[in-house]
């Protein structure tokens, strides 16, 4: 039947969207499936019940893609889509949410406040967090809004900045060492990881450009962890998809303490980037999954 892979959108992740989405529908076009593109920005969603799609890929990210809004759209439509559901995107998406769960389940996150627009009061914050540290709004992704804090002065822009964003502003002490990503399919007990990844970017600012742009980022799968600590992340990174409830696939970020290899989760992703620079093709690719194998798997296990 007809397939429709959402991509676009009005989030700031857009861009990345179309980038997303364009990978997967050729992918999925070249494997023989009636794929076809789908903007709900520019579309009324009644639309994919009037023209006959039976299945959506959901390859937007950000708010009103990502965050739970779709994922309750299509329900109510009745069609089956790729990813996690209702809760489990809206929680990810939050990351107050996501690191409250974590936190309840005894899984290692950084220490963070999280601070409301109106009451962006920041003076206290490096007495309790040290510097430097993270201000990031609570529900983005691709760095919009993010910055690394090393002074003081530097504070109250960065909670502007990301209170720019969203209401909710995440601040929170920044784990100096290594940066990993680890993505994780299937579901409840049948869930499994792929390989990590490591993430070498230039000066260790993994952000916008070097995530999407600059070929000077080296992406290292496998990961050359030793092989008790990149099982050991993987461990993690599974017991944190299943605390947030999360079906299909994944992708957690995490950093490694250098002084003490202590890995901590920062984020659950839950509809990863597919664009050609993307995490999750990669660590498909070193199992032998091909990026076409990976459509074709994701949009196998769409459900409601
Ligand atoms: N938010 C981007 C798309 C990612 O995590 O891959
Ligand atoms: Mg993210």
């Amino acid at each position: 039947g007809k397939v429709a892979v959402l991509m676009g959108g009005s989030s700031a992740e857009r861009p990345v969207s179309l980038m997303s989405g364009q990978g997967v529908l050729e992918a999925l076009c070249g494997q023989g499936v009636d794929a076809h593109a789908f903007d709900p920005s520019e579309r009324d969603l009644s639309d994919l019940k009037r023209e006959g799609f039976e299945r959506c890929f959901i390859a937007l990210h950000g708010r009103h893609g990502e965050d739970g809004t779709m994922q309750g759209a299509l329900e109510m439509l009745g069609i089956p889509y790729t990813g996690s559901g209702v809760m489990a995107s809206a929680i990810a998406m939050d990351k107050v949410m996501t690191k409250r769960l974590w936190q309840s389940a005894g899984l290692p996150v950084p220490r963070g406040v999280v601070l409301h627009r109106g009451a962006l009061a920041v003076d206290h914050l490096p007495d309790e967090l040290g510097l430097p540290l993270i201000v990031k709004p609570a529900r983005e992704g691709s760095s919009f809004g993010v910055t690394r804090v090393t002074e003081p002065g530097q504070l109250a822009a960065a909670v502007a900045l990301a209170a720019q964003y969203d209401s909710a502003v995440v601040c929170e002490e920044c784990i100096v060492g290594e940066e990993v990503t680890c993505a994780v399919l299937g579901e409840g007990a049948a869930a499994r990881s792929l390989p990590v990844i490591r993430i070498q970017a230039p000066g260790g600012n993994y952000d916008f450009e070097h995530k999407y742009h600059s070929d000077d980022t080296r992406y290292l799968c496998p990961s050359g962890l030793p092989e008790a600590e990149e099982t050991n992340i993987q461990h993690l990174v599974v017991q944190a998809y299943r605390v947030l409830g999360c079906r299909g696939w994944g992708r957690a970020d995490i950093m490694i303490r250098a002084r003490d290899r202590q890995p901590f989760l920062l984020e659950m992703n839950t509809s990863p980037g597919m664009t050609s620079h993307s995490l999750v093709p990669k660590s498909a690719q070193a199992v032998g999954l091909s990026y076409e194998a990976l459509c074709l798997r994701l949009l196998a296990a769409a459900t409601l």
